[in-house]
């Protein structure tokens, strides 16, 4: 069996437009993000998340903030990380992005839950950013994780969660807002929020 540091080395990323060009048989591409690549470990239940190029400097930063979030259950376990990688538990489930693009319904539990999630983080001194559909997971007992926690110890005031709740109150539980999204809708609503041009009842003036 390989060593973790032994199936980073297999991962092949281009330099250029980070296309991933090869990767062991025992991995599963589960997730791609801005900065890297995440892999299921077949047959375990263990993660890993491989840095493009030129962001392998965050995996130090991510897994000392993995290191400072252990033994909260909102959090996956860090097992080891390198140079470009960190290996932590595979989290089972669908990111509130696929709940919202498979139909899959968010309930005000789950809400409340993500806000006692990151209520944990802010207890061990983090501030919670960077906090988006595709970094928060519903598990299939219904608990919530949260998962990419890079951004962790920015100063920078983050109000993506709380223009998200805004999303969920004025319009998700609305009984005429469809609980099922289309990607390219969701991508168009992601594209205006960044660009600050949604409503301005659905989002923060200090967008960032
Ligand atoms: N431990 C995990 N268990 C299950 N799925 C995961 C795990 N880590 C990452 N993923 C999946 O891979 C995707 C990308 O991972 P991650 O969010 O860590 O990458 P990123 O490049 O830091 O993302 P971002 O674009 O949000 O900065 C996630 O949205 C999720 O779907
Ligand atoms: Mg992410």
């Amino acid at each position: 069996m390989k060593t973790y540091q032994e199936l980073a080395n297999t991962v092949i990323i281009s330099t250029k437009k980070n296309r991933l060009l090869n990767y062991d048989d025992s991995l599963e591409l589960v997730g791609t993000g801005r900065s890297a690549f995440a892999f299921r470990i077949k047959f375990s239940n263990k993660a890993i998340k491989i840095f493009f190029p030129d962001f392998t400097h965050v995996a130090k930063e991510e897994a000392e903030i993995y290191h400072t979030l252990q033994n909260i259950s909102y959090f996956p376990t860090i097992y080891e990380s390198g140079q470009n990688y960190i290996v932590m538990d595979f989290i089972e489930g669908r990111t509130l992005y696929e709940c919202i693009n498979h139909g899959v319904s968010i309930t005000t539990d789950h809400i409340n839950e993500i806000d006692a999630a990151l209520l944990t983080a802010s207890n061990r001194g983090l501030n919670p950013s960077d906090i988006h559909l595709r970094n928060i997971i519903i598990t299939p007992n219904q608990e919530i994780k949260l998962i990419d926690v890079a951004r962790f110890r920015q100063t920078k005031d983050c109000t993506q969660w709380h223009d998200l709740k805004l999303v969920y109150h004025q319009l998700y539980l609305k009984r005429f807002f469809p609980k099922k999204i289309p990607t390219t809708m969701l991508n168009i609503m992601a594209f205006l929020y960044k660009k600050h041009l949604l409503p301005s009842y659905l989002s923060s003036s200090k967008m960032g």
